[in-house]
């Protein structure tokens, strides 16, 4: 008998009903075992196996737990089929058009949007941890040039642990939490410019309090041609709309990562760090990299962009279109179609005159009315968009990732605080199903040929 109210309130203030607990039935070796039915604020359905081995001896499989969910979650909802993208249940579209990414950040991790004051507070206390501690820009002088971004990046975010030793505590209090939540967001931009300007031989531009995260970065990635006090709105505001974009969603490749690592009680130095690392993966946020050198490699061939369109199409090629599709949603990305009319104001605005931009255009055009394309959903992708215009305003190619990651980093920060505070909090410890060799004794070497 469900003795519990029929609307329970989950620590995050999420509402899953128990007013009917559903349950499922699983029938293996004989024995038939019911499994209780969660259902989320949004009517999805997920079979709670937690006792599953204990009851049955058994595990699932799920290579790449695409029917695994890994937690439960009150920060983002996304529905791949409605092309619905949500933080904490705003629609993406509204605070793409609306909110700073500061606002947003805030949304992410404590749960609702600021007040004018909390706002307020909020972009004060990260400024005034804008600089860099003591000796920590050496980092920069021991990576070559030539290193990508996303390795001095990933590697600054986790020597930040050692010279932030007291916001290390592998059971932080709320304010430890909040202090390198705050340090995070400062100063993972201030190394993304840092580390831009040391590998372009750019003398180090000091960050300016008086300037907005995204104004600030870009003041330090490009120096006096972006003054922070009148930066080309234009341009911040497609920033802000591609770093809100990326801010967040649901248990991608690097926010698991950032949550697995997280669940061992790592610092939360290392274990964003560790997100940036999975990100840094073309098949996650190196794709918008991919995007443009998939063009430039177009170009250089020539431009005939019809003959790659045959190529995609022709498996034995060996050739992939970068940018188009995605594992979640079937039938649009939601941010592809804002980034798209983003594109087109910088584009217009900026008055880019670029083959490769060109090229892309045609690309859109045949991907949206290509039978074969249409079919398989194989639609411009955020990353297809994103790429086309940071390109556009003047963002090296190998800066991309580096950009995906500060508009991630808010939601990496959020689901590290939410499992950090989560009542069944545990370290991730995925089982395995063995196919390796049964027990064989040792030969010793000189009995083997
Ligand atoms: C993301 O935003 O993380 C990417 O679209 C990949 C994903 O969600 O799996």
């Amino acid at each position: 008998m469900n003795t519990k109210h029929p609307e329970t309130e989950t620590e995050k203030g999420a509402h899953v009903s128990q007013s009917n607990p559903e349950t499922a039935q699983l029938k293996l070796g004989g024995k038939v075992v019911d499994l209780s039915v969660m259902t989320g604020s949004e009517q999805e359905k997920g079979i709670d196996i937690s006792r599953l081995r204990d009851s049955t001896g058994a595990v699932t499989l799920d290579p790449g737990f695409v029917n695994t969910a890994s937690c439960t979650s009150g920060i983002t909802f996304l529905d791949g089929e409605r092309g619905i993208l949500r933080y904490r249940g705003y629609p993406i579209e509204e605070l793409a058009e609306y909110a700073t990414h500061s606002e947003v950040a805030y949304l992410l991790i404590y749960g609702n949007l600021p007040s004018r004051r909390e706002l307020e507070q909020f972009t004060g206390r990260i400024a005034e941890r804008y600089d860099l501690p003591d000796g920590m820009e050496r980092i920069f002088d021991n990576f070559p040039k030539t290193a990508h971004p996303m390795a001095v990046l990933s590697s600054a975010t986790a020597a930040l642990s050692g010279y932030y030793p007291e916001l290390t505590h592998p059971s932080p209090t709320r304010e430890e939490m909040d202090a390198v939540i705050l340090t995070l967001l400062a100063q993972v931009s201030t190394i993304a410019a840092f580390g831009y300007r040391r590998r372009h031989g750019l003398p180090i531009i000091p960050p300016r309090r008086d300037a907005s995260p995204v104004a600030n970065f870009l003041y330090i990635l490009f120096g006096s041609s972006a003054n922070p006090q009148q930066p080309d709105e234009v341009i911040v505001r497609a920033l802000r709309q591609v770093l809100i974009l990326h801010a967040d969603h649901e248990q991608n490749c690097s926010t698991s990562t950032v949550r697995m690592v997280g669940s061992s009680r790592a610092n939360a130095f290392v274990s964003i760090s560790a997100g940036m690392a999975a990100l840094w993966g073309p098949l996650h946020g190196g794709a918008n990299q991919e995007v443009i050198e998939m063009l430039e490699a177009i170009h250089q061939a020539g431009g005939d962009f019809g003959k790659y369109i045959g190529m995609a199409k022709d498996k034995t090629s060996g050739f992939r279109l970068m940018g188009f599709g995605h594992r979640v949603y079937k039938n649009f990305d939601p941010r592809a179609k804002i980034l798209k009319a983003a594109c087109d104001k910088v584009l217009a605005r900026l008055g880019v005159h670029d083959p490769l931009l060109d090229l892309a255009k045609h690309l859109e055009e045949v991907a949206l009315k290509d039978e074969y394309f249409i079919s398989r959903k194989l639609y411009p992708n955020v990353d297809f968009y994103s790429g086309i215009l940071l390109r556009a305003i003047g963002i090296p190619t190998d800066q991309f990732t580096v950009i995906f990651a500060l508009g991630r980093l808010a939601g990496w920060l959020a689901h590290w605080r939410e499992m950090l505070e989560s009542p069944g909090f545990k370290i991730n410890r995925p089982r395995q199903i063995y196919t390796g060799p049964p027990e064989r004794k040792y030969v010793p070497l000189a009995q083997r040929s």
